[in-house]
């Protein structure tokens, strides 16, 4: 059986995620993004799932509360025991119907047992030529983080 390696969350912002400039929090988008990207990786894996790297987080555009939000999660790579999800926050009125790009990013969750040990996951095969170049720009942006890490040493700077 394929497991599915793809999940879109929808509803609307609500009046409890609003910031003090009367628009979304950003703290509430990036909860929206990491539900969406876990419940993508446990479907895959069928494991529990942590988070390792949450990643290019850009907001593109504000989110206003009673937005319709649809968080779409879709699995890029996977590794022996890592997934990469990209996550999209798409919002809009929903008397118009228009749903505009808000923000994206890359997370890489760990699949581990009961002991937080990471587990082997199911190999993701790209087929098509889209899941091809995804599979690719996540290896790219794994080789950039590399470098990063490099320069910002084993735990960054000290503040
Ligand atoms: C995620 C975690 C289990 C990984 O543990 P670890 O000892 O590094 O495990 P491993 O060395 O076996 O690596 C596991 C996977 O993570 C990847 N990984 C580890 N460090 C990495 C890094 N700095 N960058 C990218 N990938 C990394 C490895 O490549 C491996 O993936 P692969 O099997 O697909 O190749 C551990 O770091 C952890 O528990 N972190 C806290 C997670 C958490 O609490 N998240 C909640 C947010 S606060």
């Amino acid at each position: 059986m394929e497991r599915d390696r793809e999940i879109t969350l929808r509803f609307l912002a609500e009046p409890t995620d609003v910031n003090f400039g009367g628009k979304v929090h950003g703290g509430a988008v990036m909860k929206w993004i990491d539900q969406a990207g876990y419940a993508c990786a446990v479907g895959w894996s069928g494991q529990y799932c942590v988070t390792l790297y949450v990643g290019g987080i850009r907001f593109h555009r504000p989110v206003l509360i009673g937005n319709m939000v649809e968080v779409s999660a879709k699995l890029i790579y996977t590794g022996k025991t890592s997934m990469h999800v990209a996550v999209e926050v798409s919002a809009g009125d929903p008397k118009e119907g228009l749903y505009t790009k808000t923000t994206q990013c890359i997370i890489v969750f760990v699949a581990v047992d009961d002991r937080g040990t990471p587990v082997e996951v199911e190999r993701w095969e790209p087929k098509t030529e889209q899941d091809i170049a995804l599979e690719q720009y996540a290896k790219k942006l794994m080789e950039l983080r590399k470098d990063t890490e490099e320069e910002m040493g084993p735990h960054g700077i000290v503040l």
